[in-house]
């Protein structure tokens, strides 16, 4: 069994809907300031257990990034014992992740990218009445205290029917988790082993991470944080520009992402839109691709939701060992609809990955799921929704009698920056509180 009590809520807990979110960011100026940080906080994070009391909708996360753990003074044999993405930092992984052009971290909104973001707190809630409460608290932790700076913030809220800036009902897909007590989203989908997403058990390849000392990670996981803007204009212009009507620019979308806006996948009806499906949470994930649609007539290969989790597709590897849990939020405001021209606005998602091997699952999906499509037989197109664009970004619609060839697609999402995290058990916690080196 999971120790739920010892695992932060943010880590297993889908986030409510509709939700509110802040994400803040310190550095740590003084070891002993960010210890008797640690010991304030391990306070006010709530652990995963007691999922049905009425406070577990509204929580507050923390995660420290590999340059937190060493202005906290973590001794070189704990950090070592670190996977090495996370040592490294997503800034210098960017090649691999495709953050060139317009997404390289020299371009990054600062502090994000650079070695000041030791402490990244995350409230979520689903009011922003409870949200200023829980924020209230967590701002006590660090704002009296000399030796921590905030030097960050990003808000967040869900948009409207919980739909993603492009306009896709989003939060629908989550895997489950042996001994988590929550039900995954697709019921054809054995649930996973709890080390894919929980340090210290074992995983779907029998393998047990362990840290120095095991308490450290012990019931920690890897959380990563990205800041993607979206350029919505463009992406509706580009749907107009490329169908001849209004049903047409939907169905392309569609394609697209693999699911209509409204939530309803390919996969189940591959004609029109079904919003009662999109809308239905025992049927809106109950379906694989291999039986009934391996050439992707209905889903193509190369659409989002394939791309990133291609289930039981036929493709070389094994999609088990490269899930994820997600827990995105949406910031800035909502381009009005039917408005092509962009207004200049901010506007995105806070992605963030959980699991327990940034390698194998966050690296792997952004770098050979999204960029790439060798895995299915694709050759170099990409993902057209979420796709880095180094040079063109091509997409294929399986069709008969001839396929269509999107080629030359913009890139619809930048990077405005991010970070790799760790986010401690709360034991581990309160063990970072009482460093003495
Ligand atoms: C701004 C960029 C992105 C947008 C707008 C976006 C949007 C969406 C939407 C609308 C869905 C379908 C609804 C759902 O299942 O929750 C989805 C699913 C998913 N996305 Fe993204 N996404 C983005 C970036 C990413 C990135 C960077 C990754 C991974 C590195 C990713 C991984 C996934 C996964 C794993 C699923 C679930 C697939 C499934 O199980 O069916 N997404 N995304």
């Amino acid at each position: 069994m999971l120790e739920l009590d010892d695992i932060q809520s943010g880590v297993l807990r889908p986030r409510p809907a509709p939700y509110v979110a802040t994400y803040i960011a310190l550095r740590i100026d003084e070891a002993k300031a960010g210890r008797e940080l640690m010991r304030r906080v391990a306070a006010v994070v709530t652990s995963a257990a007691h999922p049905e009391s009425p406070l577990s909708d509204t929580w507050v996360s923390v995660a420290l990034t590999y340059q937190g753990l060493k202005a906290l003074g973590v001794p070189q044999d704990s950090l070592d014992s670190f996977s090495w993405e996370f040592r490294q930092g997503m800034a210098a992984r960017a090649k691999d992740l495709g953050d060139v052009g317009e997404s390289d971290p020299q371009q990054w909104e600062k502090p994000l990218g650079t070695p000041d973001i030791h402490v990244i707190i995350v409230a979520v809630s689903p009011n922003a009445t409870r949200l200023e409460e829980v924020l209230a608290r967590a701002r006590k932790t660090y704002q009296t205290m000399s030796g921590i700076e905030a030097i960050w913030r990003q808000d967040c809220h869900a948009l409207p029917d919980e739909k993603e800036p492009f306009g896709f009902k989003d939060g629908i897909s989550h895997p489950a988790i042996e001994g988590s007590g929550i039900p995954g989203t697709n019921p054809r989908e054995q649930p996973l082993k709890a080390g894919e997403f929980i340090i210290g058990y074992a995983d779907e390849l029998g393998g047990i991470q362990r840290t120095v000392p095991e308490i450290l990670g012990r019931n920690g996981t890897y959380v990563v944080f990205r800041k993607l803007h979206q350029r919505v204009a463009e992406f509706r212009k580009y749907l107009r520009t490329n169908s001849k009507s209004v049903a047409e620019e939907e169905l392309l979308a569609a394609k697209m992402m693999g699911r209509w806006r409204s939530g309803a996948p390919l996969a189940l009806c591959p004609f029109h839109d079904d919003p009662g499906l999109g809308a239905d949470a025992r049927r809106n994930n109950d379906f694989l691709f291999e039986a009934d649609d391996p050439a992707g007539f209905k889903t193509p290969a190369g659409s989002h939701i394939r791309r990133t989790n291609p289930r039981d597709s036929s493709i070389a590897g094994f999609a088990r060992i490269h899930r994820m849990i997600r827990r995105g939020t949406a910031y800035g405001p909502l381009l009005p609809e039917r408005v092509l021209e962009d207004d200049g606005a901010d506007r995105g998602l806070m992605f963030a990955f959980v699991g327990a091997n940034i390698g194998r699952q966050f690296e792997f999906v952004q770098s050979e799921w999204i960029n790439d499509s060798v895995f299915f037989g694709g050759g170099r197109d990409k993902d057209p929704i979420a796709g880095s664009n180094a040079t063109d970004i091509n997409f294929t619609v399986p069709r008969k009698p001839v396929r269509r060839r999107c080629v030359g697609i913009p890139q619809f999402v930048v990077t405005r920056g991010g970070e790799y995290c760790f986010m401690p058990g709360l034991r581990a916690l309160r063990w970072l509180a009482e460093l003495e080196t």
